[in-house]
């Protein structure tokens, strides 16, 4: 540990809001307003906020979900902020994200298995004979297996459909994960499982996590360092 993988420097991501008639002026919500940030390789920062504080805002521009309105994001010394689509594309494989709500973000008609070897698709990632293998190879590393590969997202619990979309970030290899709120919508039961998993995962692979939530009980537990955002500051 030592080099930075991930700066953001000034970060901002302001949204234009509809104006009503009444109004005269355009209203500009700041959601993420000048924010510094370094995170280095393997490192894990925690990212604590009120809710509506701008915390996915930050995730989603950080890996270019949104385009953002100024400042610079810099990726294993590569300024990326204003890379095209196309350029984007290398690192995309790299920097994934885990949303909040596993079941929003799963295609309900599709199957775990094609679930999971989309990215590989789209990133023309390993010979193709070869994907079911890896598949289940990611499956087994979240702590599910081969039975669960024909199923559908309905058909699993809350914690089980996380580690869904776990293994799905895990498709494409990557190395940097922004995990916006992973457990929050899971049983309290189950958060620590899907904590430890990360944390094993981390081990394992090499990851370098951005990882957000809304109190500081989980956070604690698996950052080396916690950052603390307020009105998008
Ligand atoms: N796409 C959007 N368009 C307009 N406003 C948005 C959009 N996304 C988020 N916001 C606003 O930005 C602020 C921060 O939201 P968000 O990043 O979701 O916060 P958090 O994840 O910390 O709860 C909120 O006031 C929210 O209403
Ligand atoms: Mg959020």
């Amino acid at each position: 540990m030592g080099e930075n993988l991930l700066e953001i420097k000034g970060l901002c991501k302001h949204f234009n809001l509809k104006k009503s008639i009444f109004e005269k002026n355009k209203k500009v919500l700041h959601a993420v307003d000048d924010v510094t940030l370094e995170i280095k390789k393997g490192e894990t920062l925690g990212l604590v906020g009120e809710s509506g504080c701008g915390k996915t805002t930050l995730g989603r521009t950080v890996v270019k979900l949104y385009e953002p309105t100024s400042g610079e994001i810099v990726y294993d010394n590569k300024n990326i902020t204003n890379l095209n689509f196309q350029e984007m594309k290398s690192f995309r494989r790299k920097i994934q994200m885990i949303f909040q709500d596993p079941y929003a973000s799963l295609n309900p008609r599709q199957t775990i298995g094609d679930i999971i070897k989309e990215p590989m698709e789209i990133h023309n990632l390993y010979e193709e004979k070869n994907r079911d293998k890896k598949v289940l190879e990611i499956l087994e590393l979240v702590g599910l297996n081969s039975s669960h590969m024909s199923r559908y997202p309905h058909e699993f619990s809350g914690g089980q459909r996380q580690r869904v979309g776990i293994a799905r970030a895990l498709a494409c290899d990557p190395e940097f994960i922004v995990c916006d709120e992973p457990i929050s919508a899971l049983d309290v039961s189950i958060q620590a499982q899907i904590i430890n998993t990360l944390e094993d995962l981390q081990k394992k692979l090499g990851l370098t996590y951005l990882f957000i939530a809304h109190d500081l009980s989980m956070v604690k537990h698996i950052s080396d360092r916690v950052g603390i955002m307020y009105l998008g500051k």
